[in-house]
């Protein structure tokens, strides 16, 4: 039985994206600089973490409240221990009807089969190049794109949907927008762009590192044509435009110049049990010290029903406003973007 439930702008609660780990194996440079994510950064300890038990208990409260899909984040979700074991919980609960993860891919040709064994249908894996070296600059170890290929491979290999995802960056990767949308055609991947974001406190965002939407289509379309595509599902994230030539689609993701905060169904959960209504929230609401007192499942329930009623984030439209924005924000690695 789900009653949904609605923030302060009449928003209803659907999706439940679930950071499981704040560490990563990549350091891109911006998402976690190795500057400031270095050998010494205080990450999250074992006991800090939610458990699984905990975390599906949450799960299942939200479904009672409508949330209908879920998705799996990090830092690299695939570096918390036994992930498979809670995709399987997680898949049996009774309302959720999509699951998917989203991870750079590195550890998918060891992990692709077992994920789709637990019963997950799709992945979104990270790439923002397809050349080496720009690759390499980008994620701050030095790593390949082979190791990403692979995991794409290993993904489709067994039986999972795969989206690309693509962060692009003025000085960093726009040369590399063209050459993706090319290796990607006619392919069953999914490539989306996305919009540079200011995200976080250490990645220098600045208006004129973002390539926006219209250049992204524009530069696409001047070599192989494209065609707006209608939207998958309502409040989908990225713009989709399909090649005429039906050589499969691409997406767009503009939180910059095109903000969707209107049709904003998410609530996030970090990986220390904090709640977060925006991705750009400055504080989160600490439902694990909540759970670790004891409270009853009635209380959890009324919790929940409170928080996301008393939402009203909007940021990104906030940003377009041009309202002053210069608050300390969470980190894209701790929250999982
Ligand atoms: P699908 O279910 O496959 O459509 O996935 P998704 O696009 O919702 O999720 P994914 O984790 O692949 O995120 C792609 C990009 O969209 C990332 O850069 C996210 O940070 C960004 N994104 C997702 N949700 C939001 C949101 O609510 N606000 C903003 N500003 N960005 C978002
Ligand atoms: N702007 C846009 N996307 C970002 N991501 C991480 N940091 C940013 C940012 N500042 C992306 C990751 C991943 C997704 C979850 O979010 O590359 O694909
Ligand atoms: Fe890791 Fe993804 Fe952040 Fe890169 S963008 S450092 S792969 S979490
Ligand atoms: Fe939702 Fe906040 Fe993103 Fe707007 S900026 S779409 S409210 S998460």
């Amino acid at each position: 039985e789900q009653t949904p439930i609605k923030d302060h702008f009449g928003r209803v609660l659907k999706d439940l994206r679930i950071s499981v780990i704040d560490k990563c194996n990549l350091r891109c440079t911006y998402c976690m600089p190795k500057e400031i994510f270095g050998d010494d950064y205080p990450f999250l300890s074992e006991s800090e973490l939610l458990s699984f038990d905990e975390i599906v208990r949450l799960a299942k409260t939200f479904s009672q409240l409508g949330v209908e899909k879920i998705r799996i984040t990090g830092g690299e979700p695939l570096m918390r221990k036994n992930l498979d074991q809670l995709i399987v919980q997680l898949i049996a609960i009774p309302g959720i009807k999509d699951i998917a993860l989203t991870t750079n891919g590195i550890f998918l040709p060891k992990q692709a089969k077992k994920l789709k064994e637990a019963g997950l249908k799709r992945v979104n894996i990270s790439l923002d190049a397809i050349d080496d070296d720009v690759f390499k600059e980008i994620n701050g170890k030095g790593v390949v794109t082979l190791p990403v290929l692979k995991g794409i491979e290993a993904a489709q290999q067994a039986g999972l949907q795969v989206k690309i995802n693509t962060v692009v960056k003025k000085g960093m990767n726009e040369n590399q927008i063209v050459p993706m949308a090319r290796y990607f055609k006619d392919s069953d991947v999914i490539l989306r762009f996305i919009e540079f974001m200011d995200v976080g406190n250490h990645n220098g965002w600045d208006l004129n590192h973002v390539v926006s939407k219209k250049e992204i289509v524009d530069v696409i379309n001047s070599e192989m044509p494209l065609e707006p595509a209608e939207e998958n599902y309502y409040g989908e994230v990225a713009s989709r435009y399909r090649y005429q030539d039906g050589g499969g689609e691409i997406g767009v993701i503009s939180s910059v110049t095109d903000s969707f905060c209107g049709t904003c169904t998410r609530i996030r959960l970090a990986a220390d049990g904090k709640l977060y209504t925006c991705l750009f929230a400055s504080s989160g609401f600490d439902i694990r010290k909540k759970i670790r007192e004891g409270l009853t499942n009635e209380q959890l329930t009324d919790e929940l029903t409170g928080l996301w009623g008393r939402r009203k984030d909007r940021y990104s439209d906030e940003r377009t406003e041009n309202k002053h924005n210069n608050r300390k924000k969470i980190e894209m690695s701790y929250i999982g973007g």
